[in-house]
């Protein structure tokens, strides 16, 4: 330690000198912390001359107080700075490592759309809804009683087999087809009614033409006067809206319990245009939707007077219709999700 005055004096020119070099030296934050210890910490150089000022004269305190303060701030400026060097000298680098070729075309984000079985259930509301129908619903887990008895399908009937139907409980299932929205919507409203309600079916059964799960829309309408004939122009509208206005469709006789007489419809051909190929087993026909005249059966459950009111219903497959539409041959296609298919919609 100095023990004149003169002494300290030479010696914090030292020390200055020293920081000086230090600092240039220093190349990055952590050398810099570690040189603010070594000047101006507690165990630092300049904190100990402070210390050792009070063996110092009274008189010469000051003096010796006020230099050692001077270089502190000294040395405190220098590392602000050098640090602030260090910083922008880091930041440079970065920029020039950093290759921006602003010339080069921007990356487009992939673009979304509706899924095919989305767009064919659009187009099939827009012509319903053109034609007058409202859009209806009801639930996916449905009570027999609403999936089954209310359309006149009695305890022993082959559609309630195991095979078919998803049980929930004995007497809830995941409902088989949209018909039940027919007893549901004739529950709440009075005719005239004019409804359509497509929505998810359920039935056990998987293979290239059967899904567990696919899309219905049902449709119904009840008033006075309806005949057989509204449902063949209705069914007629729809086929040529749908497909092509020269596309040939037939009624052919079939059952339902909760239509008579039913019948279900078939277009010609897609593919072959009735010529005979794979796709309609040589027929010349493919089978499209089902329908009949609603059962007086069913207006019992609904408080329906028979003798007042008549009318159609029918129940088409979505899947069913986009296959023909597009030529798919396999239902499983949309569900798998592979953007190879989709994005060809
Ligand atoms: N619900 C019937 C089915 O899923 C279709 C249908 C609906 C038939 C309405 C007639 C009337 O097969």
């Amino acid at each position: 330690m100095p023990t004149s005055t003169k002494d300290i004096i030479q010696e914090l020119k030292r020390v200055k000198l020293e920081a000086q070099k230090d600092l240039s030296r220093a190349e990055d934050q952590a050398s810099l912390q570690r040189l603010k210890g070594k000047y101006l910490g507690r165990q630092g150089i300049l904190t100990e001359l402070l210390r050792a000022m009070g063996t110092f004269p009274p008189s010469e305190r000051p003096i010796i107080g006020r230099t050692i303060n001077l270089l502190k701030e000294e040395i405190t400026q220098e590392i602000n700075t050098r640090w602030e060097t260090l910083k922008r000298r880091r930041h440079e680098k970065e920029l020039y490592a950093e290759k921006l070729d602003l010339t080069l075309p921007g990356r487009r984000p992939l673009l979304g759309h509706t899924h095919p079985l989305t767009q064919v259930l659009e187009e099939i509301v827009d012509i319903f809804t053109g034609l007058g129908f409202q859009i209806a619903d009801g639930p996916e887990v449905e009570l027999d009683y609403y999936n089954f008895e209310a359309l006149n399908i009695p305890k022993d009937h082959p559609a309630r087999d195991m095979q078919d139907t998803f049980y929930i409980s004995d007497d809830m299932v995941l409902r088989t087809h949209t018909s039940p929205v027919q007893i549901r919507t004739m529950e709440k409203q009075r005719p005239p009614l004019r409804i359509i309600a497509p929505g998810k079916a359920y039935r056990c059964d998987a293979d290239i033409n059967h899904s567990p799960m696919f899309h219905q829309v049902e449709g119904l309408m009840v008033d006075r006067d309806v005949t057989f004939a509204d449902l063949k122009g209705t069914i007629a509208i729809f086929i040529q809206q749908m497909f092509s206005k020269d596309t040939r469709l037939r009624f052919r006789p079939s059952f339902f319990p909760f239509t008579e007489p039913s019948a279900e419809v078939d277009i010609q051909c897609v593919i072959c245009k009735g010529i005979g190929c794979r796709v309609c087993s040589q027929t010349g026909w493919l089978e499209i939707l089902g329908s009949g005249m609603v059962d007086p059966a069913v207006y019992s459950f609904v408080n329906y007077d028979p003798e007042e009111f008549t009318g159609f219903a029918f129940g088409l497959g979505i899947e069913r219709i986009a296959m023909l539409k597009y030529g798919i041959d396999d239902i499983r296609l949309f569900f798998e999700n592979d953007l190879r298919f989709l994005s060809q919609f």
